[in-house]
């Protein structure tokens, strides 16, 4: 009897112990973890966990640096998106410091009285410039999440700006495959082009000016930088040189904080960027058309072929229907529901690839992209950042105002600046992402959380129009097993709609699943360039083990503590 009444007990105890625990290891991951593209920027994030700061303070650390080391791909004249998750109140966040146009910006502002687009007028020098949103997304996660102030959390970017840092290969190659455009702006060339040449491997880079620039924005936060001194010299540097941009411009740029976009697949939850990112909507998409195959079970072509089916139909709803929610009806409810893709997967052939020309759409009338940053924290109470931030393509606009030391963006090209026009990274769009005052160029960047019984994963990656498929894939791969190391080095392979072909890494696809796809009527090309640097953090529930992961691609490594 006693026996018996004990067993129960000894029983209940254990489950309670053992819930508990596994409901605790699942809150609190109790190690930090920092994936970002380059080591020094994660050393800056360090400096301040190390120093009692969270997640989002590490975040505005990190972007921070990164806007100092690695000047190609983002800064404090881009914008970019941060996916919060905070762990005490179970709530997800999207903080939107996507650039905008600036007042002046007109429809038509790169089209000539032939109706045909200006040479470069959307990626080359100032008037490519939207209005930046980095700086305000920093000053916006220092106030409303992180624990330590903006100056303590800029301070490694500024001693990096002060004392220089060491360049490498991937900022050299920006700096040889656009040297005609990025010499043409002073300033820029003073910085990156000593003696008017492409520096050696290494070589030291001071940047005096953005230093002075950074310490105005620590000293007076949002003002520092959108008002005053750096205002004004942002202002006059743009405009001298045949820009649009008014000191009101400046003054007048807002965060948004949205509702990040959430699906589910096989069991995983994805949280990712909802519009003005295309990243969310389009992820959906292929989710719910892939839940109608036995995905678990496919292999091979048949799997490949599937997956670039759905790739195709979600960048062309892409190109017709998305753009900034703030400014255009988007039709969420149809194209996040299952039954619109239910329906889309009628037209799909398991045997033969549709031809983009006969899907209804956005005609043609015409480079891959690898430049965007992105990094993922972890801190020991289970905060999490994804981040991806951007000045669009290499060194953006190449156009630096002088006495700023700030690299504008280019972000003007994610506009569609004429129906069916491809930008830079081939895409095309339609009057929903067509240019107005204010509004925020459709994105492709796509930071991202995922979740399941195993554990967590925040993963995300530069790489233009090609963000969302290769999110795509690390999401699959961590859902069937794989670790963060095999998410970022994995092959990819890419569709897009338009062009009509599967572009893909060496590697990412066999020569028997080539002939098999080709024999099906897909036309592939394999890509000269790596696609992407994708940066990850994981945990697993069960093991307790945390993993950042940084792309093969790239030059960093992950770090955790
Ligand atoms: N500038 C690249 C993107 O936002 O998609």
């Amino acid at each position: 009897m006693t026996r018996y009444a004990r067993t129960p007990l000894r029983l209940l105890v254990a489950f309670v112990f053992l819930f508990t625990s596994a409901a605790c290891t699942a809150a609190r991951p109790g190690k930090t973890a920092i994936a970002s593209a380059d080591p020094l920027a994660t050393a800056a994030g360090y400096e301040v966990l190390e120093e009692g700061g969270n997640a989002f303070d590490a975040a505005v650390a990190v972007a921070a640096a990164l806007g100092v080391v690695e000047p190609a791909a983002s800064g404090f004249g881009g914008g970019g998106f941060f996916l919060l998750y905070r762990a005490d109140e179970e709530e997800y966040r999207f903080v939107d410091a996507r650039e905008v146009a600036p007042a002046a910006a007109g429809r038509n502002m790169y089209i000539d009285g032939n109706g045909q687009p200006l040479p470069g007028g959307s990626v080359d020098g100032p008037l490519a410039a939207g209005i930046p949103g980095e700086p305000a997304g920093m000053v916006y996660l220092a106030e409303n999440y992180g624990t330590l102030p903006l100056s303590r959390l800029l301070q490694p970017a500024i001693e990096l700006a002060e004392n220089g840092y060491r360049i490498e290969a991937r900022s050299l190659m920006g700096l040889r495959f656009r040297k005609q455009t990025l010499e043409k702006s002073a300033a820029f060339a003073e910085v990156f082009y000593p003696d008017g040449q492409v520096p050696e491997n290494g070589a030291l880079i001071a940047q005096p000016d953005l230093a002075a620039t950074l310490k105005r924005f620590a000293a007076g936060g949002f003002d520092g930088f959108y008002k005053g001194e750096t205002a004004r010299l942002l202002v006059d540097g743009v405009r001298a040189a045949g820009g649009i941009w008014s000191m009101e411009d400046l003054a007048n740029y807002r965060v948004v904080e949205r509702e990040p976009s959430v699906t589910n697949f096989s069991g995983m939850r994805v949280i990712t960027a909802p519009p003005p990112s295309s990243g969310g909507v389009a992820l959906t998409q292929m989710f719910n058309l892939l839940s109608g195959y036995p995905f678990a079970e496919l292999e091979g072509a048949q799997r490949k072929h599937y997956m670039v089916e759905a790739m195709r139909r979600a960048y062309r709803d892409r190109a017709i229907y998305l753009g900034d929610p703030d400014f255009v009806a988007i039709p969420l409810s149809m194209l996040l529901s299952r039954d619109y893709m239910a329906g889309q997967r009628v037209s799909v052939r398991g045997d033969r690839a549709t031809p983009s020309s006969v899907l209804d759409g956005i005609d043609t009338d015409g480079s891959e992209g690898t430049q965007t940053t992105h990094f993922s924290v972890m801190d020991a109470d289970g905060n999490r950042v994804a981040a991806t931030l951007t000045i669009n393509t290499w060194y953006g606009a190449g156009f630096m105002p002088p006495g700023t030391g700030v690299v504008l963006n280019n972000e003007m090209d994610d506009f569609s600046i004429k129906r069916g026009l491809p930008n830079e990274y081939e895409l095309i769009g339609d009057e929903a992402n067509s240019i107005a005052p204010g509004k925020r160029p459709l994105s492709s960047m796509s930071p991202t959380f995922l979740e399941s019984d195993r554990g967590i994963a925040i993963v995300g990656t530069p790489g233009g129009s090609r963000i969302i498929t290769m999110v795509l894939q690390a999401a699959i791969e961590w859902l069937e097993g794989g670790t963060g190391e095999d998410m970022v080095s994995m092959k990819r392979f890419h569709h897009q709609y338009l062009p009509d072909e599967i572009r893909y890494e060496p590697g990412a696809i066999s020569d028997t699943e080539i002939a098999e796809l080709e024999a099906m009527g897909h036309t592939l090309k394999p890509s000269r360039r790596p696609f992407g640097n994708m940066n990850v953090v994981t945990w697993d529930f069960a093991s307790g083990k945390v993993e950042a992961a940084t792309d093969p691609r790239g030059r960093a490594e992950g770090r955790v503590y």
